[in-house]
This record gives C-alpha cells, sequence and structure tokens, in this order.
C-alpha cells in the first residue's frame, strides 16, 4: 500500500491546528494554536472570538505544519478536517478553509468527527510506537471540556465504527474542572492548574458523595442529545454537575469568597502565572478542596470505565481528549487497568489536548475506503459518533 500524507486541520474549539501525518502511523508535523489568552480574561471560551482567532490563524497555522513537515499544498495526498462537535462557527472557518484548498487543489476532502480523532490520536501513537497488534474490543473513554463518552470501538475491513454506551448526564469532567477552578478564582482552563495544585493537598480532606444515576435517562435511551439509539445493552452513564455544586457549598460554608475573590485578582494581574504564584494564592483548605475535588472526578471516571470494561470484557481500554492529559487520573487508571489485567493505552500529553494530527489520524481509514466528503457539507454542531 502506497503512503499517504494527510493534511489535517481542526477548529472545532479554542485551538486552532494543522498537522501532517503519513498513513495514520506517523506524525510528520503537528502545529496548535492556542487561544487561552484570549478567553482567558473571560473565565471560558467566547464563541464569537474563537471564530475570529480562527480566522486569525488559519493560514499561518496550516502553512507551517506544511513547511514543517517539508510539505507543500501540491505534495499532500489529501485534505482532512474537524466536521463536528464543537461550535459552529469555529467548526465553519476550518471547513470552509478546507474545501478550498481541496476545490484548488483538486485533491480529495475527508471530513472527522472530533471525537473519533480523539481516539485516533491513541492508534496514531500506539502504531508510532510499534505496536500494531491490537486487541479486540476495545473501550474508549473520550474525556474531554465538551465530552465524557464511552464507546466500543470496532474494526471491519478497514472501517470503523462506534457504539456509545455511556454519556454525561450533565457536564462533561473537563467542564466540571473549569467550572471548579473559575469559582475558586484559580482562571481558565481549570485542568492543568488543577492537576498541577492537587499534589499540594490532602484528597482525602473533603469527601463528595458519589453521583448516583438511578432513574434512567429522562430522555430515553439516547446519544445525549435526545437522538434516539436503539440498544438495550448496560449503559454506564456520568454526571459531574453534583460535585460542582458541592464545592459551591462549600465555598459559602467557609466563608471562601472573600480569598477567593482576593486569589482571581491576583492571578489575572500576572501574565502567566506559574505554580509558585498559584501557591502563594491558595491556602491549605483550598489546597485541600481541590486535591480532593481531583480524587472524586478521578475514581469516578476510573469507576465506571472499568465497570464498563468488565460488562464487556473488553481487551483494551483508551484513555483520550483534554482530560486524560490528567497525571493522577493516567496512575489512576493505569495502576486499576492493571489489576483488571487490560491494558490501557492514552496519547501522550500533547496529543491528549486538541490537535490536527489525530484528524489527519483517523482520516487515513475513510482515504483507504475512498469516503471522501462532497464539497457542499456543512459543520455539525452535535455530530454524533458512530
Ligand atoms: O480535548 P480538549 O482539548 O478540548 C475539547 O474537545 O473539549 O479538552 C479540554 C479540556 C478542558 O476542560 C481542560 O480543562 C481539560 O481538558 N484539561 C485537563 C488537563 N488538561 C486539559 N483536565 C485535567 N487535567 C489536565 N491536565
Ligand atoms: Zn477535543
Amino acid at each position: 500500500m502506497p503512503d499517504a500524507y494527510i493534511l489535517g486541520i481542526e477548529s472545532s474549539c479554542d485551538e486552532t491546528a494543522a498537522a501532517v501525518v503519513r498513513s495514520g502511523e506517523q506524525l510528520i508535523s503537528n502545529v496548535v494554536a492556542s487561544q487561552i489568552a484570549t478567553h482567558q480574561p473571560y473565565g471560558g471560551v467566547v464563541p464569537e472570538l474563537a471564530s475570529r482567532e480562527h480566522l486569525r490563524a488559519i493560514v499561518p497555522v496550516v502553512r507551517q505544519a506544511l513547511a514543517e513537515a517539508r510539505h507543500t499544498y501540491e505534495s499532500v495526498d489529501a485534505i482532512a478536517v474537524t466536521q463536528g462537535p464543537g461550535l459552529a462557527g469555529a467548526l465553519l472557518v476550518g471547513i470552509s478553509y478546507a474545501k478550498a484548498l481541496a476545490f484548488a487543489l483538486d485533491k480529495p476532502l475527508i471530513a472527522v468527527n472530533h471525537l473519533e480523532g480523539h481516539i485516533h490520536a491513541v492508534l496514531l501513537e500506539e502504531r508510532q510506537k510499534g505496536n500494531h497488534d491490537l486487541r479486540f474490543p476495545v473501550l474508549a473513554l473520550v474525556v474531554s471540556g465538551g465530552h465524557t463518552h464511552l464507546y466500543l470501538a470496532a474494526e471491519k475491513d478497514g472501517a470503523w465504527t462506534y457504539e456509545n454506551i455511556g454519556h454525561t448526564r450533565d457536564d462533561a469532567a473537563g467542564e466540571a474542572f473549569d467550572k471548579v477552578a473559575k469559582l475558586l478564582g484559580l482562571g481558565y482552563p481549570g485542568g492543568p492548574v488543577v492537576d498541577r495544585l492537587a499534589t499540594h493537598g490532602d484528597a482525602k480532606a473533603v469527601k463528595f458523595a458519589p453521583a448516583q444515576i438511578k432513574h434512567p435517562d429522562r430522555r430515553g435511551r439516547n446519544d445525549g442529545r435526545g437522538v434516539p439509539v436503539g440498544s438495550d445493552r448496560p449503559r454506564f452513564d456520568f454526571s459531574y454537575s453534583g460535585i460542582k455544586t458541592a464545592i459551591l457549598r462549600y465555598v459559602e460554608s467557609h466563608h471562601l469568597q472573600p480569598a477567593v475573590e482576593a486569589r482571581r485578582r491576583a492571578l489575572v494581574a500576572i501574565a502567566k502565572p506559574k505554580l509558585e504564584d498559584y501557591l502563594a494564592n491558595c491556602d491549605q483548605l483550598t489546597l485541600d478542596l481541590v486535591a480532593s475535588f481531583q480524587r472524586a472526578i478521578v475514581n469516578d471516571l476510573v469507576t465506571r470505565t472499568l465497570a464498563a470494561a468488565e460488562e464487556y470484557n473488553v481487551a483494551t481500554i483508551f484513555v483520550t481528549g483534554g482530560v486524560a492529559a490528567n497525571h493522577e487520573l493516567r496512575q489512576t487508571f493505569e495502576r486499576k487497568a492493571a489489576e483488571q489485567g487490560r491494558p490501557v493505552y492514552f496519547p501522550s500529553r500533547p496529543l491528549s489536548t486538541d490537535n490536527a494530527a489525530m484528524i489527519a489520524a483517523a482520516a487515513y481509514p475513510k482515504f483507504l475506503e475512498k469516503d471522501f466528503a462532497a464539497l457542499d457539507f456543512s459543520a455539525e454542531a452535535g455530530m454524533l459518533l458512530r
């Protein structure tokens, strides 16, 4: 099979990214322009600003990815782009540019689901390490700012299919990290800050009741967005809005608001706060709260995922998406999955968070199948993965 060099483009949320990947197994270049500085003052992603920043960054980012790969627009074999899920305006920037390139260059265009991209980040790196004998069934936990999904992933004759067996009923895990960091005055995005501060607190200090999901999904058996799905197979849903409310109550009952406000003001005044800056502005009570929060989320993600792994008797576990960068999550998964005798694979940290290498990697099986997108396809903000 001849090599295929695919240019991937990703603009679904707050990162403009482009990458060149050879045949889904070798990362040739990977460029990510983060918009964190733009959104930071608002404590979260502002969709209009995201679109504007993507417009500004898309051409230089693609040029840089090609240059670093020693490729040209003409020398790549196909162009892959994220179709959804994500912010509609942000997705449209990447899609419009990818379409224009594909049309002008007369190259195949491949539309990729962002969540499938996260799963293929793991595959790309395992292949790159020489691990070609992946054992099925695979259970993939996609855990990011917008999603907490469990998929059974299968490959048949080169084509991948996915069955959703769990999703969050309310907040995604990454969203909980972001919201809790915001309400503790730690800024945006919350995950990386909480990750670093958690080792300085006592994770047993504050107890949170584990999320109880007793009632069946009120929206019926669906994919999380109200679209019915057929199967009656066991489900493993998540819920993270309760813990966020518990933290809010804790802040109120311990009269922490003045300290939170002082911390927020102090950190906003520092252009790029370092660990010492965060520590200098956090008392032990807050560090204990942060550590206990992270422990609760990590234990919940690991327990539910491993219960699903047991139920479906999977051979391999993938953990991917922005929250997969979390140190405690990785360590806990590794320890507990080993007890079950199941291998667990993560992407490297740079490929856990949003990037375009994962989009180019997920596009490769579609390239082989000639599963190309028509030039009139559009963004799908609520796109499902099947
Ligand atoms: O996959 P991603 O880059 O974008 C989405 O598709 O949403 O994930 C971003 C999310 C954010 O919520 C961020 O706080 C979280 O991933 N995150 C982390 C860490 N790094 C990023 N959460 C916990 N620990 C981390 N080290
Ligand atoms: Zn993502």
